[in-house]
């Protein structure tokens, strides 16, 4: 049995990964601490929130002395870490938050983990700083470049990627130094349920929905290389409980798309959808291009984003020889998953994208913290 802390577990991945676990571990200890920035979302995790072996902290990583009460009080041998700023769009605009949380954050939670695990001696023999990061450190690719492998050189070019680079350095550093059981895992773009709708996937199925446009930035030509979330929250229990310590595990799709391609195929899926199913005609009166399958007329070409990484690729096979990483679900499954699943919860992402989201506190929420002592 593990006793897991997970920071950011409110948001997109960490979601992902809370539900993931405690279907498969039910037997353990899932402790959630998230400072539930515009990213976080309480109804998130409202699934798991009643189970008994459920925790979730309102609080800051950068708290340390909380983190360090959070690891002694439920016993942690395994901190999984999520919790980030990670728009790069809003990097560019204002990156003080992405300095604080990604780099001061990650050294608090760096520094508590040394207190209670090493130098206190709690599951000193036993535990783990697990810590997630992405492939956008490495920098940019050209057409031609081989994909991103564990031994590319870091060269971020955004604050956003600048500031997770500073974060697994000193992750790696917390290993070399003072011997704490870390594991990185530098993932490619990411897509699926509960994705925030200010990422390029959720924001057009969304405004494909509200007939609103949707921003191709530049010439639409920059590749990402695209794996459904729970891939990735698969390969983190995978590097968890099969990675070497002090090892870096790259986890990516072999799926690369130009943006502009990404945005025309869910047009057309969306299309499709919308002409085979004559409720969602009826459920979005507003969304008049798809009903005409037109989807594609909204693409909208606005200026470009400062800095552009041109493409990322990932070379995943570190990962797919030595702790068995197998990607599940294609791409064409993946975003007629992901459709589906924004289609099935409109609730949800109006009520995040009109901002009454940030309201809502169901009670189970308010009793739980009150019981377990949560924030
Ligand atoms: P997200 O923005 O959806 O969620 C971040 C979560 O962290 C939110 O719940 C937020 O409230 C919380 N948080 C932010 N600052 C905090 C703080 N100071 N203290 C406590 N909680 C805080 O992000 P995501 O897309 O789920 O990404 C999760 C992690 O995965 C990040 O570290 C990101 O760099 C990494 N990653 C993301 C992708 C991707 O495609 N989304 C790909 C590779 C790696
Ligand atoms: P995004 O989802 O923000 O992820 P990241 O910047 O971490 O890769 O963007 C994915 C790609 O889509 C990126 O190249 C920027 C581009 N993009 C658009 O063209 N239009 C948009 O409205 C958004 C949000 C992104």
């Amino acid at each position: 049995m593990i006793n897991l802390l997970v920071t950011g577990g409110a948001g997109f991945i960490g979601t992902n990964f809370v539900h993931y676990w405690m279907e498969a571990y039910p037997n353990d200890k899932v402790v959630v601490l998230d400072t539930l920035t515009y990213a976080g979302n309480r109804a998130n995790i409202a699934l798991v929130a009643d189970k008994p072996n459920f925790y979730f902290y309102h609080g800051n990583i950068c708290e340390t002395g909380l983190v360090e009460r959070l690891l002694q009080e439920h016993k942690i041998d395994t901190l999984v870490h999520f919790a980030a700023e990670s728009h790069v769009d809003r990097s560019i605009a204002g990156p003080d938050t992405f300095i604080e949380t990604n780099i001061v954050g990650t050294y608090s939670l760096l520094k508590a983990a040394k207190k209670i695990w090493l130098d206190d001696g709690l599951n000193q023999n036993r535990h783990r700083f697990h810590h997630v990061s992405t492939d956008e450190v490495f920098g940019t690719l050209g057409p031609n470049d081989p994909p991103f492998s564990e031994g590319s050189s870091y060269a971020p070019n955004s604050p956003y990627s600048a500031s997770k680079a500073a974060s697994d350095h000193l992750v790696r550093a917390y290993h070399q130094t003072y011997g704490l059981n870390v594991t990185i895992s530098n993932c490619s773009n990411n897509y699926g349920p509960y994705h925030f709708p200010e990422k390029l996937i959720p924001l057009v199925i969304t405004n494909i929905l509200q007939n609103r446009p949707l921003p191709i930035y530049g010439d639409g030509q920059q590749i990402r290389d695209w794996l459904y979330v729970a891939d990735h929250v698969h390969a983190i229990d995978l590097v968890i409980k099969k990675g070497q310590i002090g090892e870096c595990y790259n986890i990516g799709g072999n799926n690369q798309w130009s943006n502009l391609d990404v945005v025309k195929f869910i047009c057309q899926r969306m299309n499709e959808k919308f002409a085979s199913d004559a409720h969602l005609v009826e459920k979005y009166p507003q969304a008049k291009k798809v009903r005409l399958g037109q989807a594609q007329d909204l693409i909208a070409y606005v200026s470009d984003r400062a800095g552009h990484d041109r493409r990322y690729a990932i070379d995943s096979i570190k990962a797919m020889c030595q702790i068995g990483f197998k990607q599940k679900v294609t791409f064409e499954a993946g975003i007629q998953k992901t459709i589906n699943w924004y289609l099935s919860n409109d609730t949800w992402w109006k009520s995040v994208k009109d901002g009454s989201y940030q309201e809502w506190t169901p009670a189970q929420f308010e009793a739980k913290q009150v019981n377990n002592g949560g924030r």
